[in-house]
């Protein structure tokens, strides 16, 4: 089915069709993504990001991606900047940037902000990270790194560690790789385990999944390593942020234990959850899975916007 005029402020908003689809348009993306060649399909279009949290990778890429299609690009990157500092409503700025563009990209602290501001876009709204709620685009760019990887989504266990309660992009990826039936390990300290709710909504979609408190106890059976950041700033007490900072440290040790062929995902930024001594090793494919946001957000913006002959 079409996706075109579609929003998706939550990875369940596309199915496994989808999903594979916009990764299958990413991968003939490619050359185009790096410049290697020049595409006009979006002229006359125009993509709206407006962040209202900061952002490099998510809002950039996006920015790129709209750039590579040959559209154009209207942003805010520093909310300070809006009338929202004069009172404005999210539900007015969106009526207003929607008039503006073709499609809006969207990131905001509040959890949920993504659907609000659905419902009164003219366009379609692409959430790009909604609080510690979802982080549906992210989780495309998690899924193709994934599939470039290891070839496919659905034989490897996946193994996601940090921060899962606060965690936007555990929350989006987690959905997704149940979706495909991939087994997955959540590594947390109890106070930041995926939250009860989340837990549940995987139980009704038959995941598999277990939990575990340790690196070392599954990485010898952990195909790709998912690592994220500690969200300090969603923290409502920072006592309570200081007990867990820098609980888990990947370094080249703790690899050569682990399964062979073992990779490293990393959504960034990392703030010394990953040893920089990993980046040079084979198993670090952190800094490729930010490049490829550029084609994956390509190819998603393609399907929305109804693009012709671009993959
Ligand atoms: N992965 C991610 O969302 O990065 P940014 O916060 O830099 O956009």
């Amino acid at each position: 089915m079409s996706f075109q005029g579609r929003h998706v402020c939550h990875i369940a908003d596309m199915t496994v069709a989808d999903v594979d689809r916009v990764l299958d348009a990413a991968e003939r993306l490619l050359p185009a993504a790096r410049g290697e060649r020049t595409l006009e399909a979006a002229k006359g279009k125009i993509l709206a990001t407006l962040f209202f949290e900061p952002s490099t990778r998510t809002r950039l890429s996006f920015e790129s991606a709209m750039h590579r299609l040959g559209g154009n690009v209207i942003s805010v990157a520093e909310p300070g900047s809006t009338s929202a500092t004069k009172g404005e409503t999210l539900a007015d700025t969106i009526r207003m940037v929607s008039s503006y563009g073709d499609v809006v990209v969207l990131r905001h602290p509040r959890e949920g902000a993504a659907r609000l501001a659905s419902r009164y876009s003219r366009v379609p709204v692409i959430n790009a990270g909604d609080g510690a709620g979802q982080h549906p685009t992210q989780t495309l760019t998690d899924l193709f790194t994934i599939r470039k990887a290891k070839g496919e989504i659905r034989p490897n266990t996946v193994t996601i560690a940090g921060d899962l309660k606060y965690g936007r992009t555990v929350h989006s990826l987690a959905q997704a790789l149940a979706m495909y039936g991939a087994e997955m390990v959540f590594v947390a300290p109890e106070s930041l385990q995926v939250p009860a709710d989340m837990r549940q909504h995987l139980d009704a979609m038959g995941a598999r999944y277990r939990l575990a408190s340790t690196l070392e106890e599954v990485v010898g059976e952990t195909d790709v390593l998912y690592m994220t950041r500690i969200q300090k700033e969603r923290f409502p007490d920072l006592d309570e942020y200081r007990k867990v900072a820098g609980v888990f440290r990947v370094t080249p040790s703790l690899l050569a234990e682990g399964k062979k062929g073992i990779v490293v995902l990393h959504p960034l930024p990392r703030v010394g959850e990953i040893d920089p001594a990993v980046d040079d090793t084979p198993a670090a494919k952190y800094f490729e899975q930010a490049a490829y946001g550029v084609p994956v957000r390509m190819a998603l913006l393609a399907e929305i916007l109804g693009l012709k002959g671009v993959a």
